[in-house]
């Protein structure tokens, strides 16, 4: 079976059985503050295992694309060094939400494993969770008696928390586990040692390839288990090992998942796969970390430096340094591995093929730039001095940090060297930093105290701006020293913060006593609302009125509004390879980031700015369409975002059929007469391919247009009203530079005039020719001309002090023949900082040439007399 046809089986076969087929998630996350990348299938049902979010179907599949990197699941380390880690792999998924359990699961994974991809029962290993006394969990028998009807009871072995307790995170869903492993090696290794005492101990041949997780516990902040309110099914297989053992290949990388990349790879660096086990591991590298790369780019995650972005760069950096090390491939190189990813994906994740050529660009731009903070990195350890055979810690840790040089780089060239590398030192100076990123970002989050159970909030904010409440539960949270408290209500008119839009501010007014407390944001984690107050209502059980602040809500959308059309201009005018990349609205404006590989050009952006406004003007009514069925939708040509997650049913907002129609939770005005007129103040580039806009509306704009138009008014003024402001400035400018010549040209020739006198001055005194005069020059660069001139008449034994007022400060300069300064070991710079102190100031230069300035200028005379005497 070809990949494509094994992970169709898989989705064909949970079908039959009941299941919904739905998209994966995408593979960077939002509204999680425990997750930065989705490290299992399971992630995007977070909620209703927890019972936060309504349940639609009780069964459903995927396959996921999933990212390691990261937090409790992180695989990196071992990428490329082994044959079946990787960071981005696909996980194929099927789950139950309080539907079956383990006895339809465990039924089904058996059921495909060896009757619809046929693999041998004598090759599969099964394990069930123990028990842990510590948590009071009991062993899992259940599943132990299940497995016992497909297979022999010394094939299920038992295992311990850490193998057979499945957990998210640190905190959220998790239960008992029992994984399928499958044995690959050949019959005689098999017949020589049991294949079960090969079961999670690091095997290469020996290999998980599906976990069926339980789900059953919350686990909380405090480190303790609550059983959730229904069980629930969460099973993951690992898409690259299963294809692996179908294909009868003894690595991921022999499969036609990953060949096309190798094979390519091989061809630029003009090797052979398989040859030597070094370049091996870069080709792995390389073709396991385009993949994530790529994802997560395509998913709207650039590279940058910080969280998300930063650990996709050190990938990518990763990668070009495999390549760069151990292939010899000195130019960008992984970007051309895109498109050959796109088509293998195509169908599958349209994502990236639908964005290709924004990717390949992206990376190549990071490519470029990396290569070149390599090479300097490379030259740096090279002129490295050590007298101990030690790079120190602090060195290794800077290459590290500045120049991305992952440590087993450092180490390898410091062997080359005959060198160790100080990995105290060096895990010292890691750990300083982290504990300050950690202190800078940590947030530390209580238990929620849950006040009305199972009940879920009604988001009420698209109707209403005001609506009463009560208090379904609250958490404390601290942040940098500073106490906050979360609620969740049961109505609410305040719109989390999401698809850019901020989230609302407000009032939070008891209905007894009228007491008040300000909502100070609005945010969404998973699938809660969640209000942040800096202290708790006196009664917390008493009935609210929840009140949005209204004349901010009102700017906010009419910036929504007209991100929306300024979307459908881009498109209209740019092309439509316009995609978003990132949005912010607020009250003040509305910055909106796209893909397009050049400047936006002024006349483009005036076209724009005249589509918009046009729109507006001709006032279109809004038109929201709450609830269609997805697949509907995008039938009907609306505008979706990419790495944005799409439940069954979205939601549409249109401004004119023709025009503008996107998938959208954001608030809208009624009409785009409301945002009265459009302003963009600012177009640049933040990242290769990647433009922003900044615009302005209502208001705002109108404040904007007034203040430049007074500018206007101002400059008009002041050039005395003429005709044509552009002209009046254009002659000023040239007069200007006219002026500036002529006045370059008279200092030429005072200091040529000044130049002849003081050559007449010249004293003859202990063998030197002594200068010390005050000259009249308009300032300190003409006083330089002249001293240097001065030295190109005179070149020994030349001894000169000048003095001038220029506009009113005093400033003096020293010029001392070469030979005086090596011989006699004069020093101007010295001299000068001697005789600032007359004047008030300070200076300083080389031995040959210094100057100073200060603040009495009557002393000029008295600094020149003195100079005399210390030289006589
Ligand atoms: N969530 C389980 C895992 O990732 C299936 O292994």
């Amino acid at each position: 079976m070809t990949s494509r046809e094994i992970r169709q089986a898989f989705l064909d076969f949970f079908k039959s059985r009941g299941h919904i087929i739905v998209p994966s998630a995408p593979i960077v996350v939002k509204n999680d503050p425990t997750l930065m990348f989705t490290n299992a299938g399971m992630n995007q049902f977070k909620e209703l295992f927890l019972g936060e979010a309504p349940i639609q179907h009780s069964r459903v599949a995927d396959t996921q694309r999933c990212l390691r990197v990261s937090g409790k699941h992180n695989d990196l380390e071992e990428v490329g060094i082994d044959t079946y880690h990787h960071t981005m792999f696909e996980m194929l998924g099927n789950w139950s939400f309080g539907d079956y359990f383990k006895e339809e699961a465990i039924a089904w994974s058996w059921e495909l494993l060896t009757e619809v991809y046929g693999i041998a029962k004598d090759r599969l290993y099964v394990t069930v969770f123990e028990g842990d006394e510590k948590e009071g969990l009991p062993a899992d028998t259940e599943a132990y008696n299940f497995w016992k009807r497909h297979i022999d009871p010394d094939r299920i072995l038992k295992g311990n928390k850490k193998d057979n307790f499945w957990e998210m995170g640190d905190v959220g869903p998790c239960g008992p586990s029992s994984e399928i492993h499958i044995d690959c090696r050949s019959d005689d290794e098999r017949l020589a040692i049991d294949g079960g005492t090969l079961v999670n101990a690091d095997h290469p041949q020996v290999i998980e390839i599906w976990n069926n997780v339980f789900i059953q516990f919350n686990r909380l902040k405090d480190g303790s288990l609550t059983p959730l309110p229904a069980q629930h099914v969460d099973t993951g297989m690992g898409f690259e090992r299963l294809v692996r053992v179908l294909q009868h290949k003894t690595s991921n990388y022999d499969t036609d998942v990953f060949q096309p990349l190798i094979n390519t790879i091989a061809e630029a660096a003009k090797v052979n796969y398989g040859d030597e086990e070094q370049k091996d591991i870069a080709m792995r590298v390389m073709a396991d970390h385009v993949r994530a790369i790529s994802f997560a780019i395509a998913d709207g995650q650039l590279p940058s430096n910080n969280k998300a972005g930063y650990v996709i760069r050190r990938i990518l950096r990763r990668a070009v340094r495999y390549a760069y090390t151990f292939l010899a491939i000195k130019e960008p190189f992984l970007n051309k591995l895109v498109p050959v990813l796109a088509t293998q994906f195509e169908g599958v994740f349209d994502e990236l093929y639908l964005q290709k050529d924004f990717v390949q660009k992206v990376i190549l731009e990071e490519e470029v730039s990396f290569l070149r903070t390599l090479i300097t990195g490379i030259q740096r350890f090279d002129s490295y001095q050590t007298n101990e055979k030690l790079v120190e810690g602090d060195f290794a840790f800077e290459l590290y940090d500045t120049y991305g040089f992952p440590i087993d780089l450092t180490s390898l060239m410091a062997r080359e060297k005959g060198w160790e590398v100080d990995m105290i030192g060096f895990n010292s100076a890691l750990c300083i930093q982290k504990e300050r990123s950690r202190t800078a970002t940590n947030i530390d989050t209580g238990d929620w105290i849950v006040l009305v159970d199972n009940e879920d909030t009604s988001f009420v904010g698209y109707d209403v701006l005001e609506h009463t409440c009560k208090i379904l539960k609250y958490r404390q949270v601290s942040s940098k020293g500073k106490k906050q408290y979360q609620l969740i209500l049961s109505f609410t008119p305040f719109y989390p913060e999401g698809g850019g839009q901020v989230g609302d501010t407000g009032l939070l007014i008891d209905q007894h006593d009228g007491s008040i407390l300000r909502i100070t944001d609005t945010k969404k984690e998973n699938a809660l609302i969640i209000h942040y107050v800096s202290e708790l209502p006196n009664d917390i059980q008493s009935t609210f009125v929840a009140r949005v602040d209204k004349i901010r809500r009102i700017d906010i959308e009419a910036n929504h509004s007209a991100t929306h059309l300024l979307h459908a201009a881009l498109k209209e005018v740019l092309g439509v390879h316009v995609n978003q990349k990132g949005s912010l609205v607020n009250a003040e404006l509305l910055r909106f980031d796209f893909s397009h590989f050049s400047k936006v050009s002024h006349e483009e952006l005036l076209q724009i700015e005249r589509l918009v406004n046009s729109k507006i003007r001709e006032n279109i009514a809004l038109m929201e369409e709450r609830s269609v069925p997805y697949k509907e939708a995008m039938a009907s040509g609306v505008t979706a975002l990419f790495g944005e997650k799409y439940g069954d049913n979205v939601r549409i907002i249109t401004f004119d059929d023709e025009f503008s129609k996107e998938l959208c939770g954001g608030t809208h005005v009624k009409n785009t007469g409301n945002i009265g007129f459009f302003k963009i103040i600012n177009e640049n580039a933040i990242a290769a391919g990647v433009r922003r806009i900044e615009a302005i509306t209502g208001q705002k704009a109108e404040e904007y247009i007034n203040h430049q138009d007074s500018l206007l008014y101002r400059l008009k003024e002041l050039l005395k009203n003429p005709k044509d402001i552009t002209v009046a400035v254009t002659a000023l400018l040239e007069e200007n530079s006219e002026l500036k010549r002529e006045i370059e040209q008279s200092t030429r020739e005072k200091t040529l005039q000044t130049k002849k006198e003081l050559l007449n001055k010249v004293e003859s005194i202990n063998g030197l020719h002594f200068i010390a005069e005050k000259i009249d020059l308009p300032n300190a660069d003409a006083v330089k001309n002249l001293a240097f001139a001065i030295k190109a008449s005179i070149v020994e034994n030349l001894f000169m002090i000048l003095a001038a007022n220029i506009d009113g400060k005093p400033h003096l300069a020293i010029m001392i023949s070469e030979n005086l300064v090596e011989e006699k070991g004069f020093n101007a710079g010295k001299i000068v900082k001697e005789l600032a102190k007359e004047i008030k100031g300070g200076g300083g230069g080389q031995p040959f040439f210094a100057t100073a300035g200060g603040k009495d200028v009557s002393a000029l005379d008295s600094v020149l007399l003195k100079a005399k005497e210390v030289v006589k």
